[in-house]
């Protein structure tokens, strides 16, 4: 798959000292305190439409060869629309670039529709992490009706 974006969109970075997009970095992550632990040590790119911010990811470098997108979300009304995807396919472009040799991803167990996209792009399933997020939040967290209770990784060669 190639990335191709609309006339009005682009993928850019965040600049230091602007207001983080906390707001869409909460529809992947559960609390600010979680999103703090990484978010001020990862590259972070913003999905515009004109002025409107419509997406973000943030990625880190993992080890020597490998980086991990950390985050990635796409504002309620404009999910479905393929921005997800335009987003993954630009954080495989630009990890290739830096000479990386995997990016890796993680997600619960009952992340279905992220699955199918990671999926989609060519990553595959690499580890489980047992108990990850029954270990990391103290609330149980139920997303399609199931509880999530182990991460699952993905590695994309690039
Ligand atoms: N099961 C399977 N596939 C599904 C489902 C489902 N339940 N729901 C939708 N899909 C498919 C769609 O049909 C579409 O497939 P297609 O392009 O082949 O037709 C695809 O999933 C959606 O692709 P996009 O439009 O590119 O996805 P989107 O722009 O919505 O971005 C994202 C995906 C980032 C997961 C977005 O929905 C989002 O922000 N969700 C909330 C936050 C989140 O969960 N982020 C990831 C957490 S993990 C992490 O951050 C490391
Ligand atoms: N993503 C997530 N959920 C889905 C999807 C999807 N793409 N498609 C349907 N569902 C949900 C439905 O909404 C429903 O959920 P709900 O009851 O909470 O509303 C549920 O899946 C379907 O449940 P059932 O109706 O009980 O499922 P069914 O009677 O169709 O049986 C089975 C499931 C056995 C997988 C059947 O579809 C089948 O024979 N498929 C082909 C053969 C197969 O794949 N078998 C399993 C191979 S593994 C093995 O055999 C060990």
């Amino acid at each position: 798959m190639k990335l191709v974006l609309e006339k009005k969109d682009r993928i850019r970075m965040f600049e230091e000292g602007n207001k983080l997009p906390y707001d869409l970095l909460l529809l992947a992550d559960e609390t600010i305190d979680a999103i703090d632990q990484y978010i001020h040590d990862s590259e972070i790119y913003i999905y515009e439409r004109g002025d409107e911010t419509l997406g973000v990811y943030a990625y880190q470098m993992f080890d020597e060869e490998s980086i991990e997108i950390k985050n990635i979300a796409v504002s309620k009304n404009n999910q479905d629309e393929g921005i997800g995807q335009k987003m993954l396919l630009d954080a495989v472009e630009k990890a290739k670039k830096r000479g990386f040799k995997y990016l890796l991803i993680g997600t619960s167990n009952a992340a279905f529709r992220q699955l199918y996209i990671y999926q989609k792009i060519g990553f595959e399933f690499y580890e489980i992490k047992k108990n990850y997020f029954t270990e990391k939040y103290k609330e149980p967290i139920i997303e399609n009706g199931i509880k999530l209770n182990h991460q699952l990784v993905l590695r994309k060669k690039l």
